[in-house]
């Protein structure tokens, strides 16, 4: 099996002055100092305070996205944020087509697939979210809105970028609700996701490049549940709003993704 990384990412959303940050991001990186076998930690703060986390992370191995981008360089474009102003800074990440951003600012899967080229072509890691209503899980259509999602969002993507684009199943009845997606049903649906990328990219014999995307799941994961989804075989990390927002809830998900890194998650399930 392809060994994919492991990411535990933290949405601060609209969370966070700058001082609020450098003590967050401070104490993130505090955490992961001297750590071995480390997930992939990514923090991932309002527009406003990305410098001030940058500049608290320095020489740690912690890294930070920025939660939306145009897809332009520049223009009259009142309001937007540009791939190129982002990189200038030394975001690393970008979140793409999070629900909140398709809910209340009009993102489509139309402007997700722009956002994701912009986002390879600036050599920003894209991390692609898709997710469900509950008025579409409950009518069971789950998956195909899910299908639609990826397969919108990857058109005209060439295969090479499966090597960098991330992921994320986040259900929207999941996120910031306390409900969190069983694990058994968000490694079933994130089965589903990297079967459809591995259907996208079949003509040209490269469906095995699906295995090397690092699929995560978000929405309610907090310490008390993770362990239970870093065990699941297509869980490679987790998108964390709430749990994101204090340093002695986060460090115990990098955690929880550290021993996915080693190898020793246990599914609890599968004790009994
Ligand atoms: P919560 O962890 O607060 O449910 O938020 C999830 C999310 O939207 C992360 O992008």
């Amino acid at each position: 099996m392809t060994k994919r990384k492991t990411i535990i990412a933290g949405n601060w959303k609209m969370f966070k002055t700058r001082k609020e940050a450098t003590e967050l991001a401070s104490a993130v990186a505090a955490g992961c100092k001297g750590e071995k076998d480390l997930p992939e930690v990514v923090l991932i703060p309002p527009f406003t305070s990305i410098e001030s986390a940058l500049n608290a992370i320095k020489d740690s191995p912690v890294s930070v996205g920025a939660q939306n981008m145009d897809w332009r360089d520049n223009g009259a474009f009142t309001g937007e944020v540009s791939p190129v102003m982002l990189t200038e800074l030394g975001v690393k990440y970008v979140l793409i087509g999070h629900s909140e951003r398709r809910q209340f600012f009009g993102e489509t899967n139309q402007t997700v697939n722009q956002r994701l080229k912009a986002a390879l072509a600036h050599k920003l890691i894209p991390i692609v979210c898709v997710g469900e209503t509950l008025d579409e899980r409950e009518s069971g259509l789950t998956d195909s809105v899910v299908r639609r999602q990826v397969g919108a969002a990857l058109a005209e993507i060439p295969p090479e970028a499966l090597e960098i684009i991330v992921v994320a199943y986040e259900p929207v009845w999941a996120i910031g609700t306390g409900k969190v997606c069983e694990a058994d049903e968000a490694n079933r649906v994130l089965g589903q996701i990297r079967a459809t990328i591995a259907d996208l990219y079949k003509e040209g014999g490269n469906s095995g490049l699906a295995d090397q995307v690092p699929l995560l799941y978000g929405g309610s994961v907090k310490p008390s549940n993770i362990e239970e989804q870093m065990a699941k075989p297509e869980i490679d990390g987790a998108l964390v709003g709430g749990a994101s927002l204090k340093a002695e809830e986060f460090l115990p998900l990098i955690k929880a993704g550290q021993k996915r890194v080693q190898g020793t998650a246990k599914d609890s399930l599968s004790k009994v």
